[in-house]
């Protein structure tokens, strides 16, 4: 990977956006699989399709769609997206991140990830939102993997918080106030597209995760690496629990996600207007 021309790829479709739009927000949201209604909320928003954004990969997981969106919850501004990339689908681990590094070179301070998962834990119930404290990157690859881009952040870095404690605490205040019932745990990322046997599932949470999903992983490294405060919600869409077990279907999960969003959502909301991301 020659670094020197993946950062001009970067460049040019930061420019791109920056051009599109005079606002500047501090504060990006990446859409998880069925979990785009959570735009539905943006006011006034300007709409950028992926395809016209120079150098963005184009997205084709189902429940994604391809759209950034600038534009307001309350009085703050947002950078959306609507859709994102998965190692399944084929990209590389600097493909599935250029739209984090993109990010960076925007200015964003914060990145809110969400994602449906599957959930390891036996107590854990499906429908209902779960924070996400720490990960367990299970990908075998690393996006940070190559040449180091000293300007973008330094070659061994720290991942001892990840997710930063006060967001997950203050979500954690947000979703009490909203009466919203909310799980917290690790979230253990793999490659996909198959959905896990049940040995593996109990092997995952032997691990010591919770959570079991195919993206936000990759991000999340990449954020960390740029120095973005990150915050991670899981929408629990299946049980992955050997004891528990029940087909899994993409179709499922969608239309669980769906239902979870609106809760992930009102908790985001509530955060952004009590102006924890200042
Ligand atoms: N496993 C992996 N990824 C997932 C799952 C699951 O059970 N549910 C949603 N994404």
């Amino acid at each position: 990977m020659d670094m020197k021309e993946y950062v001009s790829k970067v460049r040019q479709a930061a420019n791109y956006i920056k051009e599109k739009s005079n606002i500047t927000p501090k504060i990006a949201i990446i859409l998880g699989s069925g979990l785009g209604k959570i735009s539905e909320n943006l006011e006034s928003p300007i709409q950028i399709v992926y395809e016209n954004i120079p150098n963005f990969p184009k997205s084709t997981a189902p429940g994604h769609k391809g759209e950034l969106l600038i534009g307001k919850f309350g009085d703050k501004n947002i950078l959306l997206m609507n859709g994102r990339f998965h190692y399944y689908e084929g990209y590389t681990m600097k493909e599935v991140t250029f739209p984090i590094r993109v990010m960076q070179e925007l200015g964003i301070e914060y990145l809110i990830l969400t994602n449906a998962a599957g959930t390891l834990n036996p107590d854990f119930e499906i429908g209902y939102p779960c924070l996400i404290t720490d990960h367990i990157n299970f990908f075998g690859d690393n996006p940070l993997i190559g040449p180091n881009y000293d300007e973008w952040g330094e070659r061994f870095p720290d991942m001892t918080e990840v997710y930063s404690k006060y967001l997950i605490d203050a979500a954690f205040s947000s979703a009490k106030k909203l009466n919203i019932r909310i799980y917290s745990g690790v979230y253990l990322g793999l490659s996909g597209p198959t959905f896990e046997t049940p040995a593996e599932m109990t092997m995952m949470r032997n691990f010591g995760a919770d959570l079991v999903g195919m993206s936000t992983v990759p991000e999340a490294i990449v954020a960390r690496h740029a120095g973005i405060k990150l915050l991670g919600f899981s929408a629990i869409t299946d049980k992955a629990v050997p004891t528990q077990l029940k087909k899994v279907t993409a179709e499922e999960v969608l239309e669980v996600a769906e239902k979870t969003g609106g809760k992930i959502a009102d908790i985001i909301m509530d955060m952004i207007n009590s102006n924890i991301f200042e």
